[in-house]
């Protein structure tokens, strides 16, 4: 497999850099902890290492030190479509280099190799109540692969620590390649007629996934590809990451890890959000009978605030400018849908809630986030059931947390085992100050 064969060149030098680091240097300071971040989710702390992907304050996500538009424009397209093969963006991921043409299909046949769902899966989620969550589905059918696990079977059996990456990138291609056809599923059972629509050997992943949704528009493929591309990775601090990444650390293995993490994505904090988003854009449309005035618009983000709650899709933990994620479904909707309602009035919103934000003082990033508009674009092409959004988003997030435990396996990381303090001792911390 060409995957394995570049992996097993790069791992070494990756392997001598974080020994090196560990062992030579392992007394250097990197960061200070704070009470407030203590009590704070540990925002900001300086605690993970990660070479896939960093979110730069202002500049955004970087996936292997790359842009979100040089990703797009360099990864390999099929034929004329906008939008590039997943499976390039995957090996971008786990190797680190741009691929070919013919290593970004390499992958995308790797996954049609491995793609067919076992039968029991389909059954466990046939056997949900009618009104369990779409995410619940997604979670508990990762969990139904589990017995799949090559790296649970050969770990089992005995195996050299440095061999862990191995059956770990064997097992990360398996479920990856197996999650469009179990989302789409998902989707048509909830809410079309329960059919399963057979994958197509023609198409590539993201194509295939607009395919078995039913989704007639062909635009949607390309739709498919940028949504999986842009929600693949963000650092690994975020909660579906940091789930994965911390399961994994006992040595669980992907099912265990990524199923887990899909519950942590179905947060409303977390993936939730862009469900939100739309339920704001939508309201503000029925509030004022259609496309709002810069004035309206104004008028009801003043009153979401006061309010008490927060304006959807707007702000962020990191990110200190509009989120190149956002950017670029702006300018896919700009060029397939300009004239969309729904998408007028996020433009409206962009054009004003950024101000009002400001204003209003509290937010420490004004501008809009990944999930502003994601929820617009799919309404445009059919795909109307928010509550499964989140589904696509663990879809392509599978791709960048993936990448990093086949990282962390070859890496040799040890399980994760932050130390805990009680509140009185944090109190001792400031009796003199
Ligand atoms: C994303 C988010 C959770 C980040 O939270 P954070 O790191 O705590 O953000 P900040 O440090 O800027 O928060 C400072 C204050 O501004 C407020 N704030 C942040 N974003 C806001 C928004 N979009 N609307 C109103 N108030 C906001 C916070 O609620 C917080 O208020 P508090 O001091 O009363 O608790 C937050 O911006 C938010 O709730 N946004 C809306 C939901 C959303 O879009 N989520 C998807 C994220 S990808």
């Amino acid at each position: 497999m060409l995957l394995k064969e570049r992996l097993a060149a790069e791992i070494p030098e990756w392997r001598e850099r974080q020994r090196k680091l560990a062992k030579e240097y392992g007394d250097v300071v990197v960061d200070q902890v704070h009470m407030r971040q203590i009590l704070g989710g540990l925002r900001g702390v300086k605690a993970l290492v990660t070479d896939i992907s960093y979110v730069d304050p202002y500049e955004g996500i970087r996936f292997r030190g790359h842009t979100i538009p040089e990703v797009l424009e360099k990864l390999p397209k099929p034929g004329k479509d906008d939008m590039p093969y997943v499976g390039g963006l995957y090996w971008l991921l786990l190797v680190g280099d741009f691929p070919t043409e013919e290593e970004a299909l390499s992958v995308e046949e790797e996954w049609k190799k491995r793609m067919e769902v076992p039968a029991h899966v389909f059954e466990v989620l046939k056997s949900f109540p009618k009104d369990a969550h779409p995410m619940t589905l997604f979670a508990a059918a990762v969990l139904a692969l589990q017995p799949e696990s090559l790296f649970a079977k050969k770990y089992k059996e005995g195996l050299k620590k440095t061999d862990f990456w191995d059956p770990m990138l064997e097992d990360v291609l398996s479920l990856t390649a197996k999650l469009p056809s179990i989302a789409a599923y998902i989707y048509r059972l909830k809410y079309k007629d329960g059919k399963f629509i057979e994958p197509d050997p023609n198409l590539d992943w993201g194509a295939n996934f607009a395919h078995m949704m039913g989704v007639e528009n062909p635009e949607y493929k390309n739709l498919s590809r940028l949504y999986f591309i842009l929600h693949s990775d963000h650092e690994s601090g975020n909660v579906s990451a940091h789930t994965t990444y911390l399961v994994s650390s006992a040595l669980s293995d992907i099912y265990y890890s990524f199923s887990a993490a899909m519950d942590g994505l179905a947060g409303p904090l977390h993936g939730l959000a862009n469900q939100n988003c739309l339920y704001w854009l939508k309201g503000v449309m029925e509030k004022f009978g259609g496309v709002p005035t810069h004035e309206q618009m104004r008028q009801y983000a003043w009153d979401t605030l006061n309010s008490g709650q927060v304006i959807p899709g707007y702000g962020h933990a990191v990110l200190r400018r509009t989120d190149p994620r956002y950017k670029a479904q702006f300018e896919f909707a700009l060029k397939h849908m300009p004239d969309f309602p729904l998408f007028q009035t996020a433009k409206v919103a962009y054009e004003v809630i950024p101000e009002v934000l400001k204003e209003h003082g509290k937010a420490k990033n004004p501008w809009p986030n990944v999930d502003a508009l994601s929820g617009t674009l799919q309404q445009y092409y059919g795909v109307t059931e928010s509550d499964f959004y989140t589904v696509m988003f663990g879809v392509g997030r599978s791709l960048g947390v993936t990448a990093n435990t086949v990282w962390a396996r070859a890496l040799g990381h040890p399980i994760e085992r932050p130390k805990s303090v009680t509140t009185a001792m944090l109190e001792e911390e400031i009796k003199d100050k």
